[in-house]
């Protein structure tokens, strides 16, 4: 198969990052450019920040997206850590039409998942796998057999005696916020993953997102039953995942 690259973009709370990504392998091949996220981060000032990141990289082509909400055919339909102005709004148009090329929008943490199961730790793993992102929020991706269950968001349930959804409890911005210690974190964290798998009994979960760097500092206070791993691709599967999900979508509108 000849080496095709495409342009991935994986859009966060904090900034928004793109690189182009050899889809056969998974590998980025540029370094990743990064704009940071515009406040307020509404569609006008993320469209900017956007096409800035396209005219980077000088790229002509399809361009696969990570999105922070709940998206429905490139629509958003959450907006959590984003402008509440972007639910309702079409991603795909907005973006598109800032930087004159097609874009094909898909949840973050789905992105994320997708680039994990195929170039990471997920690859040939059966059965019930999930990821969790940590970051500003928690993302998640669900997998069956390596299928995605799309828009999961296993950051959003409540907590047993916390008056909060998960993410207000246990992302990363809440250590940040708290100055929570790495052993705080973990605790924090593990009384998540509790409920994360009462909810889903899974055979594997795979974290992802900045912090799982530092999986070593809090893993001891992880002590569900289920096998917790940090992702192989680490920080970069979000783009890695958008840029393979835009170029399945891309490669749809040519054959059908
Ligand atoms: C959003 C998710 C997103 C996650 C990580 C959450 O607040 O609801 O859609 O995947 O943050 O960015």
């Amino acid at each position: 198969m000849s080496k095709k690259l495409i342009l991935g973009v994986d859009v966060g709370a904090s900034g928004i990052k793109g690189a182009l990504v050899n889809i056969n392998t998974g590998e980025m091949v540029t370094d990743r450019f990064r704009v940071p996220t515009p406040s307020p981060a509404t569609p006008k000032n993320m469209a900017k920040a956007f096409s800035q990141i396209v005219e980077h990289f000088d790229y002509q082509g399809p361009v696969g997206c990570g999105f922070p909400a709940i998206i429905k055919k490139n629509v958003a339909k959450s907006a959590s850590n984003i402008d509440k102005s972007w639910i309702g709004v079409n991603i795909s148009e907005v973006f598109g039409k800032a930087a004159d090329c097609n874009v094909y929008v898909t949840n973050d943490a789905d992105a994320a998942g997708v680039a994990e199961m195929n170039f990471g730790l997920g690859k040939n793993k059966k059965g019930i796998v999930v990821l969790i992102t940590i970051g500003t929020g928690l993302g998640s991706a669900m997998f069956f057999d390596g299928k995605l269950i799309p828009n999961t968001e296993f950051g959003h349930f409540y907590l047993k005696n916390q008056s909060k959804v998960a993410e207000a409890f246990a992302a990363d911005s809440v250590r940040k916020k708290k100055d929570l210690s790495w052993e705080e974190f973990g605790k924090r964290f593990n009384e998540y993953l509790e409920t994360l798998e009462r909810i889903t009994s899974p055979n594997l979960i795979i974290l992802g997102g900045g912090s799982s760097k530092k999986f070593d500092l809090f893993k001891k206070k992880i002590k569900i039953e289920t096998e917790v791993v940090p992702a192989q691709l680490r920080n970069e599967a979000g783009i890695i995942g958008a840029a393979a999900y835009g170029f399945q979508q891309a490669k749809k509108m040519v054959t059908s």
